[in-house]
């Protein structure tokens, strides 16, 4: 696929790549003050997470620790199957440590609520969680995150980490996709 292909499947930005690095530097900044002295390790859900992840972490001026996890809720398509595997497991004991979970999206919840209770299960100091974006639907399942990005509409969005049958995950910026893009799916 071209430059042009690309841009024919794309429908709009929905967040550019200024605004989201911005929002970044934010949020470091915050879990700077929030883990000030202590032992941090940030755990990326792949492979969503990774431009996040990335950024997140050389915004933060803490010594952090970095791992990741692969967990699979979603098929090639849109619609999540609501079953959680465990892809790639930790390679760090988080016993007595404080673990901030970075995601790119919450969408249903199911994802975080079913990853935060098996991390809980291990005996960590504490886990939170940080997403860059989050969809509406993430009120219904009691989940508490404590660094958010941005609220979005209910769309599926791309880009920044995010695909679309594995495609657009480089895109620096969040976009929606053209109907015409589902409708070959
Ligand atoms: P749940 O519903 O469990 O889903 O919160 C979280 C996971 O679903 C994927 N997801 C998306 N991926 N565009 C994507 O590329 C979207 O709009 C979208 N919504 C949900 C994502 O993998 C996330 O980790
Ligand atoms: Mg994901």
């Amino acid at each position: 696929m071209d430059a042009a292909d690309m841009d024919k499947d794309l429908a709009r930005v929905l967040i550019s790549e200024d605004e989201l690095q911005a929002k970044i530097k934010e949020l470091a900044a915050r879990i700077d003050e929030d883990y000030a002295g202590q032992d941090l390790l940030i755990v990326g859900v792949l492979k969503g997470a990774v431009m996040v992840m990335a950024d997140l972490a050389r915004a933060l001026h803490l010594p952090v620790q970095m791992d990741w996890m692969a967990v699979s809720s979603y098929g090639a398509g849109t619609k999540s199957s609501g079953v959680v595997r465990v892809l790639k497991d930790l390679d760090t004991d988080i016993a007595g440590r404080h673990v901030l979970v970075v995601e790119d999206i919450i969408d249903s919840g199911l994802t975080l609520s079913w990853l935060v209770h098996n991390l809980k299960s291990r005996n960590p100091a504490s886990v939170e969680i940080c997403a860059a974006l989050r969809k509406p639907d993430a009120v219904k399942v009691p989940i508490d995150v404590k660094y958010i990005g941005f609220d979005i509409p209910n769309e599926f969005v791309i880009g920044y980490g995010l695909d679309y049958s594995e495609r657009y995950r480089n895109l620096p910026f969040i976009g929606t996709l053209a109907p015409h893009v589902y409708g070959e799916a």
